[in-house]
């Protein structure tokens, strides 16, 4: 992890109070100056960071940047710690064709179970029977990879279904609203959708073994619906309204991943 990372995670783990540059750098183990250079990178990379004489630095509460740092941040203990020693288990990508097909092409490069793909905007979303999935930022976007020796069962419909339960109670316990599952693969809140999942796998012809799967979410965060396409307008919602989040992209993901990825 490089200095301006781990600033990022340190600070997104202490979002509720100001920390001196000294305080952050004995617990980094970081010179003042690799502290003072890091945090000007990540305001340089957009992070509105507030800044108080005698009380140190404080992540503003307005950020919403997706970072691997950040969703880490958000982590339960024990999938903190692999995530963590494994920068690679977290790529984000800021357009990306399709995180479903990023993931798949990542599995059969024999990616650890666990690796979750994200994107701020898709250009290829996919959805279910060929579809595709209008992605525009402000949409959380993500693909986690699971291997088989690490589930309980291998029932495509109980894996889709697994997944819709982990992001309503995600959703339920981060922001209070229970989102409806419509059978198999819809959330909806108030009879409109605000996610779709799209689970697929990848199996040996000859013997019929699973050998991966790939679990892709796509949600309605802060998304602007006034400018989806007619078509899906009329049937779509967003989590909330642009700029309006209660809680940050990173946080949600990571919400998300505690309840999916069992290691
Ligand atoms: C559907 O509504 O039919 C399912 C939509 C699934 C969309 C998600 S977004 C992240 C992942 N990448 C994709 O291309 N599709 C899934």
């Amino acid at each position: 992890m490089t200095s301006k990372e781990k600033v990022l995670e340190y600070l997104e783990s202490n979002k509720e109070s100001y920390i001196s540059g000294e305080a952050i750098a004995t617990n980094l183990g970081l010179s003042r100056n690799a502290i003072w250079k890091a945090i000007n990178e990540l305001r340089k990379a957009g992070y509105s960071i507030d800044a108080v004489s005698n009380k140190g630095y404080k992540l503003a509460d307005d950020n919403d940047i997706l970072s691997a740092a950040g969703i880490v941040s958000y982590l339960d203990n024990s999938l903190k710690k692999i995530y963590q020693s494994e920068p690679e288990m977290i790529r984000i990508y800021d357009n990306a064709t399709s995180t479903n097909r990023l993931a798949k092409e990542a599995a059969i490069a024999g990616a650890e179970h666990g690796t979750v793909i994200l994107a701020k905007e898709q250009t290829a979303g996919r959805g279910r029977k060929d579809h595709s999935f209008y992605s525009p930022e402000g949409g959380l976007y993500m693909s986690i990879l699971l291997k088989p020796e690490h589930l309980s069962t291998l029932e495509p419909d109980a894996i889709t279904t697994l997944t819709g339960n982990a992001v309503c109670d995600a959703i339920e316990t981060l922001v209070g609203i229970c989102p409806r599952i419509k059978p198999i693969n819809d959330l909806f809140i108030d009879d409109k959708k605000i996610c779709g999942i799209l689970t697929e796998a990848g199996t040996e012809f000859e013997t019929g073994d699973v050998q991966w799967i790939v679990v892709g979410i796509g949600i309605n965060f802060d998304s602007d619906i006034s400018a989806f396409p007619t078509e899906i307008k009329k049937t779509a919602t967003s989590l909330f309204a642009p700029g309006k989040n209660t809680i940050t992209k990173n946080q949600l993901a990571a919400a998300i991943i505690n309840k999916i990825v069992v290691i």
